[in-house]
């Protein structure tokens, strides 16, 4: 591997690397035959092409990207499950991922820390997002949304969408942690905050939340649990091409 390319896998132990993808046809066929059996039935499964290839792409990528920070073949690394369908790497490594993908963009997170989870999501507007808010969001990000100017509350609406996404997907229990047990910050794309976490007062200090926006009309979050200093940004379709692979 050149000296270029091994920089991007050198991930310093207080620095979180967020790869964006852009997924379709033509990465999913190339990339197919490094998913397991398991994978391959997965997909299978999908009734629209395009979700199957947004599954494929985001699964190999995480393959040949794991396989260059952890030194081996993409095809031979093996996934483990928690109870709520969090994907961990099988053998213990220090090493943490988690992945997100919305209208054909995905994003892969890797970090050193105890526990991470990312989002990404297409900003919409098709929708009255007081409206949504009020069935997923907790008391104090529905007040504080109803005070944003109207022709910000949209985004404002996905910015706290993704941060609470990626807390609930960091901590790997999906809806069984109820969303209204937790607030966020939801004015500002840079102060990005946990605000309560009402089952223990004090855990909302031990964790830290980073908004990002990758592409226009997206928006993104990801919530770590240890002390990350340093965000690095790479677009896994620019550097595989640059590289030729
Ligand atoms: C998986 C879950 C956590 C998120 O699903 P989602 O938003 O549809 O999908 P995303 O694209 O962000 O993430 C999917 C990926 O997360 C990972 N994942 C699956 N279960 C997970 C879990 N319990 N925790 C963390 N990550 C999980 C998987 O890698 C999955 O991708 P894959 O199936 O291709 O491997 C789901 O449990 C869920 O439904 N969450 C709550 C949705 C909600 O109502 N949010 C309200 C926010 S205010």
């Amino acid at each position: 591997m050149g000296a270029e390319l091994a920089n991007y896998y050198n991930l310093e132990k207080e620095t979180l690397h967020l790869w964006f993808v852009d997924v379709g046809a033509k990465l999913a066929n190339r990339y197919y035959n490094l998913l397991c059996e398991n994978e391959k039935i997965r997909a299978g499964k999908y009734r629209f092409a395009h979700d199957q290839y947004i599954f494929i792409t985001a699964r190999a990528v995480l393959r040949i990207l794991s396989g260059h920070y952890l030194q081996k073949d993409p095809t031979q690394i093996r996934f483990k499950y928690g109870a709520y369908g969090k994907p961990y790497f099988k053998e213990e490594n220090g090493l943490l991922f988690n992945i997100s993908h919305s209208g054909g963009k995905a994003i892969i997170g890797f970090g050193k820390v105890m526990e991470m989870g990312v989002d990404i999501e297409k900003i919409k507007d098709d929708f009255d997002v007081v409206d949504i808010a009020g069935k997923f969001f907790s008391q104090s990000e529905i007040k504080s949304l109803k005070e944003i100017a109207k022709e910000t509350q949209n985004r404002a609406f996905f910015r706290c969408w993704t941060r609470k996404e990626s807390f609930i997907k960091a901590k790997g229990d999906g809806l069984s942690l109820p969303l209204d047990s937790f607030s966020v910050t939801l004015d500002d794309d840079r102060e990005a905050r946990l605000i309560e976490t009402k089952w223990n007062p004090c855990e909302k200090d031990s964790w830290r939340i980073f908004s990002f926006v990758p592409y226009d009309n997206y928006i993104g979050a990801v919530s770590v649990r240890g002390n990350v200093q340093n965000i690095k940004y790479r677009n896994w379709n620019e550097v595989s091409e640059r590289h030729n692979f």
